[in-house]
This record gives C-alpha cells, structure tokens and sequence, in this order.
C-alpha cells in the first residue's frame, strides 16, 4: 500500500536511492554504499519503484523483524486473481512453511520442526561434517588450484543436507538444483518471469520427490529430518503430509543457498583483507568469533520482508496497515550507531550481534548447523590450502539480490 501524501518523503523520488539499483551489477558488486547512503539520508525510506518502506538501521531492522508480520506470501486466490493462476502450486507451498506465518500458526510449526532438529543431534553431525569437507579438499589438493563454488561450497552444504534430511547423498546435485531454482523466490523482489517455469516445475519435482521419500520411509524408517517430521508431536499435534513437505523444502532451501554463500562471501572477504587471512591460520582458536564477524560484514542473506500489521509510525514515518517493508539486515549490520568501524573487518570483533540470521521468532532454524559448517569450512580450508591466493578474475554476482552470493570464486595454493 503506498504512504499517504503526508506519510511520504517530503522530497521527490530519488532513483539513485531505490533498492532497484543492485539490478545494476556494479551497485550489486559492492551495494554497501548503497545500504551507507539509505542510513545516512533516509533510514526508513519509501521506494516508490519497489513499492515497499526499505528500512536499514539496525534498531529498526529488530523493530521490524520482532514486530511486523511474516504473513505475506500471496495466497493461491490472489494468484489465481492476479492471472497468474499457473503458479499457484508455488504459492500453496509457500504459504505452508513456517518462515511466511505468524503466531499462532508459526509457534506450533516450529515447535513440531524444532523437535527434529535438537542441539544433540546437530552435533552427532560434526564429524560428518569434518570428513566431507576433507574428501572434497582431497579431490583438489594435488591440483594446486580450484573453482570453490562448484568444487566447495555449493557441494558440502548439499551432501550435509542430504544428510540431515535422511535422503540418500548421491541426489545432493538434485537438491543443489532446486534449491537454487526455489531461492529465487524467497531472495529476489523482482521476479523473472522467463524463470518462471522453471521454479514451477522445480516445485513439483521436489513435492513429488519428497512424497515419495515419505512413502518410502513409512515402510523403512531412516535417521533424519523427514523421519523426525513424520514422527514430531507436540501436545497431541502432529504435521499434515503436506506441511511436513513445505517445512522440509524450506529447510533444504535454507540450509543450502545461504550457507553456500556464507564460505564463497567469506573466502573473498578473508582474500581481500591479507592480514585477516593471516591472523585466522595463525590462531584458529579465533574460529567462532571469525565466522561471525563474515556473516556480519557480507551476508549471505541480505535483506527480508514484512507487512505492517497496523498503522505506526517507525523513524518518524507513518507506516500505514499492509504496507510492505524490507529490512536490509546487511546495511543493520554496517550501522555505525551498533558496531565501531562498521566497514572493518576485525575478526574478534566484541559484542558482534548481528542481522544475518535475522531476529526474534523468525530467527535462523538452521543457525547452530550453519555455524558448525561454516567453522569447519574455513578453519580446515586454511589449514589444508596453504598460500592460497585470489587468481586474476572477473568477480560475477548471482543474480539474486536477497541471498548475496558469487557464482564463481577461482583460487590457488601450494599443491600437495
Ligand atoms: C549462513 C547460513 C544461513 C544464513 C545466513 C541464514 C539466514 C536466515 C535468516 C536471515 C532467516 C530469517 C528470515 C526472515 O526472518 O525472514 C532464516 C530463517 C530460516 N533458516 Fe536460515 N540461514 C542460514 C542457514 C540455515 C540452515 C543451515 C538451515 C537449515 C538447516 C536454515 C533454515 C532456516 C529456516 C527453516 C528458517 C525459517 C525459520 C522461521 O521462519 O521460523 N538456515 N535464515
């Protein structure tokens, strides 16, 4: 809904402040100057092109995120209203998984998935973890080079998933393939509609795929998250087949692009800051705060949306019901009124609360695993890559604008 004349910017439009411009690779490339000039001029911005209130301070990026509503994925109707009937099947999945509710509906659906997915079990994952990351540096050790997305971080996140799925490992590149097709609904707010099929058909396939494992699994009981769904009840509430299936494809979406993003963002950051590199292979003991500190500095997931659930005002603007908001938690976390030196990377960085895993009762299911992956990529990266180095490249950014993520990263080191 748009501001009323009062509500709105007193000045007129200003294109070179819309959100729109990361569609620009070079404002795609580094958008911090972006998110920087949004903070500083306009915080809690109405985007006339996105039609949305843009919101990049970190204090209101937690208002927004702890109190607006998560409700808003289009419902099948208003699809079907809107023409666009034939995508419908998207919507009925998306308005199943938990990351698109509000209480009540979300606390019950993520109290049943979080009985699936306990700390003890996350855990017993670690030395899986550690071994699948070993095998994947063996293929290239000998090399003395790599293309780490394709070789690293697009594989270890989808065999752990698998994995913690309770899927067989060998469709890892299957699961690699959906999610990358299904994230570009939750990331982008533009959608392409040359895409469009694709993501239908993805949708399908993984529904298919996954009722298929649930059948195959009421026969055959197999150790994972979909076993732990069929099974989960909470005061006498089990899951419907058809939410254990959204529920399973937003984790296996969630735990995939992101975490792909999170070593692939890092690795670079870590690349371009010499001396940070240098600090972390001399002392892995600095491991978790490290890790933090490149979830802050380049988040793999950028920015989320809300809907006004009432009339309010935030930053001294009228925010009227049903408005839509984003809140780019990567600009949240470059606010200098929350973190010293905010365009610094230091990787013992004190205090550091940051966005990247969202906030309140949305904040990140997968965060404990994403944490885990992430300390035994990088700590065992610089330990079996030594003087590893950036080669020559042009850098190309995927074209998802919400999950921040290099389609290519090519590096050397000294060979085994
Ligand atoms: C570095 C890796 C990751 C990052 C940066 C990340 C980021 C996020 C963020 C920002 C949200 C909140 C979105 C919102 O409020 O709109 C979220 C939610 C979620 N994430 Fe992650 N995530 C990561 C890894 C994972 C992993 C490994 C899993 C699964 C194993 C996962 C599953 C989920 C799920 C299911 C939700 C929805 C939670 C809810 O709605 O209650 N994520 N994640």
């Amino acid at each position: 809904m748009a501001p009323d004349t009062l509500s709105a910017s007193s000045s007129r439009p200003d294109p070179r402040l819309s959100l729109y411009r990361l569609m620009d690779p070079a404002v795609l490339a580094d958008p911090y100057p972006l998110y920087r000039s949004l903070r500083e001029t306009d915080p809690v911005h109405w985007d006339p092109f996105l039609h949305a209130w843009v919101v990049t301070g970190y204090a209101d990026c937690i208002t927004v995120l702890h109190k607006f509503s998560a409700d808003r994925t289009p419902k099948p109707e208003q699809i079907q209203a809107l023409g666009i009937g034939a995508l419908a099947p998207i919507a009925q999945v998306m308005t199943k998984q938990m990351l698109f509710m509000d209480a009540p509906a979300h606390t019950r659906l993520r109290k049943l998935c979080s009985t699936a997915f306990t700390p003890r079990r996350i855990e017993g994952m670690r030395a899986h973890i550690q071994d699948i990351t070993e095998r994947l540096l063996d293929r290239v050790a000998q090399s003395g080079r790599m293309e780490m997305i394709a070789d690293f971080a697009a594989p270890l996140p989808a065999i752990v998933t698998a994995g913690m799925l309770g899927v067989p490992t060998e469709d890892h590149e299957m699961l690699k393939s959906w999610s990358a097709d299904f994230a570009e609904m939750l990331g982008n707010f533009q959608h392409n509609p040359d895409r469009a099929a694709r993501v239908l058909q993805s949708v399908e396939e993984m529904t298919a795929y996954f009722q298929a494992a649930i059948r195959e699994q009421e026969r055959l009981p197999r150790e994972g998250l979909i076993q732990s769904l069929m099974t989960a009840e909470v005061d006498g509430q089990r899951l419907s087949e058809e939410e254990i299936i959204a529920n399973t494809i937003v984790t296996m979406v969630g735990g995939q692009e992101t975490t792909t993003n999170l070593i692939g963002n890092g690795l670079l950051t870590l690349l371009r800051n010499p001396a940070a590199l240098a600090q972390l292979r001399d002392d892995p003991s600095i491991i978790e705060p490290a890790v933090e500190e490149l979830l802050r500095y380049e988040s793999p997931s950028q920015h989320t949306a809300r809907i006004a659930p009432e009339d309010g005002e935030l930053g001294g603007k009228a925010i009227r019901k049903g408005s839509a908001v984003m809140a780019v938690m990567a600009a949240g976390n470059r606010d200098p009124a929350r973190f010293a030196d905010p365009d610094t990377l230091d990787l013992t960085r004190k205090d550091n609360r940051h966005l990247a895993f969202g906030w309140a009762a949305h904040f990140c299911f997968g965060a404990p695993l994403a944490r885990m992956e992430g300390q035994i990529a990088f700590a065992t990266l610089l330990r079996r890559l030594p003087d590893l180095s950036l080669d020559a490249q042009k850098l190309v950014w995927r074209e998802n604008l919400g999950l921040r993520g290099l389609k290519a990263l090519h590096v050397s080191f000294r060979a085994a």
